[in-house]
């Protein structure tokens, strides 16, 4: 069966952009027919400057959407990156396999280190090494493929070379992961600045939709977006990234094809109306869930606390392959007398 991974990151609020690039399918797709863990990424969330207090409020907060979406804790796996010692552990021996060059070379590493240098802050170490973190997250799984958003794709690219090199150097040990991307509304973008990402991290914006926004807060966001000179509607990402950016949210949450619904509509009013509408309907169920959902903390923290015992016993066996398998001397014998598949082709 095949081993999905995907995570979120508790850096901010969840917004549309999560959730139609990443969440959704985890929920609608999956979770049925696969393997499927599903991760509040905690630890990643300490790369930037954080509020311990609001971080911990945003974990319980995405995990609690997670399940709100949809994730059935009786189908996957949910849990807490931090939850799982597995994820750190992997994580050194993978530095020790990953160059400095290539840490630098990540395009969200030069971006988020710029801004932070730029308003005269210091960078922390871990922002550099996140991505040997991810590669962590990934292959103490043996995944094989990580549904994420557009942004994400470098990462698991460097996931899998890092997974390659392991394998090449020490011995087969991990499973080469590969991304699976949406086919539409990969890269949801701001709504008042269509060049860039709707992001979580950033300051909160009128350009952002967050998943509990409430149906009024949507439909204004939506009506204000900025869309392009001109008045036709044409799918044209390059040329008019706006409209380009309703299409495409239009029709993940209708199920239809941008290009096709352009030649639906003939102005721009009448576009954002509709999209405004389609996102309304999809965060309703979500948001109904999440009120049932918060008023049962002690169901959320049971759910994490299984998921966190499954996961530490898929995780566990594979990262002491690579233990071994990298030269280290086991801590006691007779560890993992069941090892899976993925183990037995190890040194
Ligand atoms: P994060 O927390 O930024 O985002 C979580 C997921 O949402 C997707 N996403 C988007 N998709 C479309 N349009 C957008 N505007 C948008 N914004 C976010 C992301 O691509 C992602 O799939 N590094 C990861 C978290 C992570 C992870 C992992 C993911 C850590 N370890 C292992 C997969 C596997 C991140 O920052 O995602």
């Amino acid at each position: 069966m095949t081993r999905v991974f995907s995570g979120v990151k508790p850096t901010g609020h969840l917004t549309l952009g999560n959730y139609l690039g990443a969440m959704r399918r985890w929920a609608e797709v999956d979770q049925h027919g696969s393997d499927a863990l599903f991760c509040i990424v905690d630890l990643h969330a300490l790369t930037v400057d954080h509020d311990p207090a609001r971080v911990r409020r945003l974990s319980r907060q995405g995990a609690t959407l997670l399940l709100a979406s949809g994730l059935d804790p009786r189908l996957c796996t949910v849990f807490l990156q931090s939850h799982v010692d597995e994820h750190t552990r992997l994580s050194y021996l993978l530095e020790c396999v990953a160059t400095d060059g290539e840490m630098r070379r990540m395009i969200q590493y030069k971006e988020k280190a710029g801004r932070e240098r730029e308003r005269g802050g210091s960078v922390r170490l871990s922002l550099l090494t996140y991505p040997v973190l991810m590669a962590a997250d990934i292959l103490a799984y043996g995944a094989d493929e990580v549904p994420v958003g557009d942004d994400q794709t470098q990462h698991v690219e460097l996931a899998r070379d890092l997974a390659v090199r392991f394998n090449h150097r020490y011995g087969h040990t991990f499973v080469v992961p590969k991304a699976t991307p949406p086919q539409v509304a990969a890269r949801v973008m701001n709504l008042q600045a269509p060049a860039s990402k709707m992001g979580k991290s950033e300051d909160a914006g009128p350009g952002i939709v967050y998943l509990l926004d409430e149906p009024e807060v949507v439909r204004r966001k939506v009506m204000r977006a900025v869309t392009d000179s001109g008045s036709e509607v044409e799918y044209d990402r390059e040329g008019r990234p706006g409209v380009a950016n309703l299409l495409e949210i239009l029709a993940a949450c209708t199920g239809g094809n941008p290009e096709s619904l352009s030649s639906v509509y003939h102005s721009y009013g009448a576009l954002k109306k509709d999209t405004a509408d389609a996102v309304v309907e999809v965060l309703r169920p979500v948001q109904a869930r999440h009120r049932e959902l918060c008023a049962d903390p002690a169901y959320v923290e049971g759910v994490l606390r299984e998921g966190a015992e499954k996961a530490r016993a898929m995780a566990r066996p594979i990262v002491d392959t690579a233990y071994r398998a990298i030269g280290l001397l086991p801590a006691h014998t007779d560890a993992h007398p069941e090892k899976p598949a993925v183990l037995n082709a190890a040194r």
